[in-house]
């Protein structure tokens, strides 16, 4: 089979994932809103048994549920960027977002504490910018729970539209720092804390806070699966790891995993504008020349990109910040334009976080040389940001440069 096939199929596996996860919450919809059954029938609990065997990827076989779904996503190699750098850039794409696994496990690891028990009326409260929040949704109705999701309102809005499809309850709040009660985060730990106060019919029923940026189930999962899948599927040969962080969660587990494994494993941060953590690795502090400038525009992290980049230590990134190496910037403009030039080259629509992966994976190949292999996340598609990190109107009036020219090359984008 020549090279150009072997491609074609990883591309066809790519999209064949997202239209799976995507026609599995349009049915679970339309059932769910002729007939909830009280007790319909459903899997125990999820376990490891369930996600298909090592070395598979998804395609092989029939699975069950959406949550049968989630994991043994396939790697790709990028090949606009891996011809660009002569670096092999590899790219793990999962189903519908890289939050399904973790917040399957966080449910999963309530389960098996005995704290969330299914179809008793209890409820999962998470604060999130959008990911982690659709992928509670989706599984908490796949298992038997409400979902109440607390959100900045500054997302990109089709976040919104589809947590409110999944029927989860949608809360959203203005962006203000953490030591404010108000605080997304904060007010879903409030919220879990109030569910059923003044309510006599909730006996039994429990508001869980799901907590992504401190609870260890987020980087257990990447430790457990994510990290195992990519040394499977590279057979071990990869030379760095690249990624931002939002809560940390990917990059502590997957790096901690691989660099066990690896030791000569380079790892990097990769972090967007207004983020503390670059600062963090380069010199310690947590610290975003933002801050200090007083041109920041937003209370969270002044960026377009959604998903990473934070002003906070948190659990899951300290879990893994001694394995990270060094550390790289990427702006909104190089985002924006990768993203674009995927869709021109590779033929691939990628969300903002992805992008800057992208960025920080030139950015390394560069620092190291051609003939190594690097591997980045796909974290979500560009679907999930159509109205913000894709729209011409919204980046023209933030005043961030978009349009890229027939001449543009990696080389002229990632400068
Ligand atoms: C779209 C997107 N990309 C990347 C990330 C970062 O992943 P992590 O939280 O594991 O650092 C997030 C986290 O919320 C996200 O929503």
């Amino acid at each position: 089979m020549s090279a150009h096939n072997t491609n074609h199929q990883w591309l066809w596996g790519i999209l064949v994932g997202s239209v799976l996860t995507a026609s599995s919450i349009k049915v679970y919809n339309q059932f769910f809103n002729e007939k909830h059954p009280a007790h319909r029938p459903r899997r125990d609990s999820l376990d490891e048994s369930h996600l298909c065997p090592p070395g598979n990827v998804r395609g092989m076989e029939i699975v069950d549920g959406v949550d049968g779904l989630i994991g043994n996503t396939p790697l790709m190699r990028i090949r606009s960027l891996s011809e660009a750098t002569g670096c092999t850039i590899l790219f793990l794409n999962p189903g519908g977002s890289a939050k399904d696994r973790v917040a399957l496990n966080i449910i999963k690891t309530a389960e098996d504490e005995g704290i969330l028990h299914p179809d008793n009326g209890s409820t999962v409260f998470e604060g999130t910018v959008g990911s982690t929040g659709i992928s509670i949704a989706m599984i908490a109705r796949a298992k038997g729970y409400n979902a109440w999701i607390v959100m900045p309102d500054d997302q990109a809005k089709e976040k919104y539209q589809l947590l409110e499809k999944l029927s989860a309850t949608v809360e959203k709040v203005r962006p203000v720092s953490i030591i404010d009660k108000k605080q997304f985060v904060n007010l879903a730990r409030t919220r879990a804390q109030e569910f059923g106060k003044e309510d006599s019919n909730t006996t039994g029923a429990i508001g869980y806070f799901a907590d992504q940026f401190e609870n260890k189930a987020n980087y257990d999962i990447h430790y457990k699966t994510t990290g195992p899948e990519i040394y499977r599927q590279t057979g071990g040969k990869i030379d760095a790891i690249v990624l931002g962080a939002g809560t940390g969660g990917t990059l502590s587990g997957i790096s901690t995993y691989l660099k066990s494994l690896i030791p000569r494993l380079k790892v990097y941060l990769v972090d967007p504008p207004g983020s503390g953590l670059y600062h963090k690795v380069k010199h310690g502090i947590l610290y975003s020349p933002f801050e200090a400038e007083g041109t920041r525009r937003r209370h969270q992290v002044d960026t377009v990109v959604e998903g990473i980049g934070i002003n906070r230590l948190t659990q899951n990134f300290d879990l893994g910040f001694e394995n990270i190496d060094n550390a790289y910037r990427a702006t909104d403009e190089e985002a924006v334009k990768m993203a674009r030039y995927l869709v021109r080259e590779d033929g691939l629509f990628i969300g903002s976080s992805s992008a800057v992966n992208c960025v920080g994976a030139v950015r390394v190949a560069r620092e190291l040389g051609p003939g190594h292999v690097i591997v980045t996340l796909l974290n979500d598609s560009g679907q999930r940001h159509l109205t913000k990190f894709w729209s011409d109107d919204y980046l023209r009036e933030n005043g961030i440069a978009y349009e890229l020219s027939k001449d543009d090359t990696v080389d002229t984008i990632v400068r």
